[in-house]
């Protein structure tokens, strides 16, 4: 009897400081659709990661900059159209690793939240917002733009916009464990990260979470859910087909789907899970984009597909 009241009592605790209201969820067991294969960024890397302005609906790709080293920090956002003809880029130098990137609208220009002042291990150690201009560079070691430490803890980290739902959502690495922390877009943009309206310890991708391997490959949110895709790269001389994908409640960080194998693009030769964006098209469906990394050294290619069936 008492521990049913205090159960209860539990259950009203959560649900009054769960901050993230209910939202569709896209179900990742169902297939994935082509967007693109094979298409050229301005760099010549592994493509690490991209993201879309929904309003102005543009899409960019973070790679290493090419020719840069590995732990430079540089990198190069390329802006492509949705058939994957190649528009634009700017560079960011020692700035980070480029795990994740979002973007915002204002107006008619497209900002772009990322990393700065990268490490010698080539990530970066806080966040900055700049606006997205063809043909520039940004140098961290130059670039007085303010630093962003949304949470006092942050040593390393990145952010994903919900576009949808217009949160900003940051992965950071605290000592050696990884969070997630979640704020109103407009409060953030304001810099005002004083109260986040969820952060929580992700648990541990293989031993916790049952994924395959240990190795992330990024994240995007859409209302309620988060999602992570993991995996590994394989070609003809080795590796198995272990990228992952899994839903996770942004409220609790509890696991709600998967780890799900994803056979998206199975048949490249070259294929390496690489970054995740959400994108709600004029018709109004919601898409779960999953990048791969195709072709061969020296001249890797961007792969996106996508998944917008919702959990019935
Ligand atoms: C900061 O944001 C929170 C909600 O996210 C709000 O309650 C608070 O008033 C804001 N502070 C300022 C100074 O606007």
């Amino acid at each position: 009897m008492r521990a049913s009241i205090i159960c209860t009592a539990l259950g009203v605790l959560t649900s009054a400081l769960a901050q993230i209201p209910n939202s569709p969820r896209i179900d990742l067991t169902k297939p994935s659709y082509d967007l693109w294969r094979h298409k050229k960024t301005a760099a010549a890397t592994v493509q690490q990661s991209f993201t879309f302005d929904n309003v102005n609906r543009r899409l960019f790709i973070v790679n290493r900059k090419s020719s840069s080293a590995l732990d430079s920090g540089d990198l190069t956002i390329s802006e492509l159209d949705f058939a994957g003809n190649l528009l634009g880029s700017m560079n960011l130098l020692a700035c980070g690793h480029g795990v994740n990137i979002g973007a915002q609208a204002v107006g008619d220009d497209t900002y772009i939240w990322s990393e700065t002042d990268a490490a010698a291990s080539g990530y970066g150690t806080a966040l900055w917002r700049f606006k997205y201009v063809d043909g520039t560079t940004l140098n961290s070691a130059t670039d007085g733009r303010d630093r962003i430490i949304p949470i006092p803890e942050f040593e390393r980290g990145t952010a994903t916009v919900d576009p949808v739902y217009e949160r900003l959502i940051v992965r950071y690495q605290s000592g050696t464990v990884q969070n997630m922390a979640v704020f109103d877009l407009d409060q953030a943009t304001a810099g005002n990260f004083s109260t986040p309206l969820a952060n929580w310890e992700i648990p541990e991708l293989v031993e916790e979470l049952g994924a395959m391997v240990d190795v992330f490959q990024g994240y995007a949110a859409y209302g309620r859910y988060v999602y992570f895709l993991t995996g590994e790269s394989y070609d003809a001389s080795g590796g198995v087909l272990n990228s992952e994908v899994l839903a996770m409640d942004l409220n609790t960080g509890e696991l709600v789907q998967g780890p799900v194998i994803t056979r998206a693009g199975s048949t490249l030769e070259f294929r390496e899970p690489e970054g995740m964006a959400v994108y709600e098209t004029v018709a109004g469906e919601v898409r779960l984009f999953l990048g791969f990394a195709s072709g061969e050294s020296g001249d890797r290619r961007s792969n996106l597909f996508y998944k917008s069936a919702l959990v019935a």
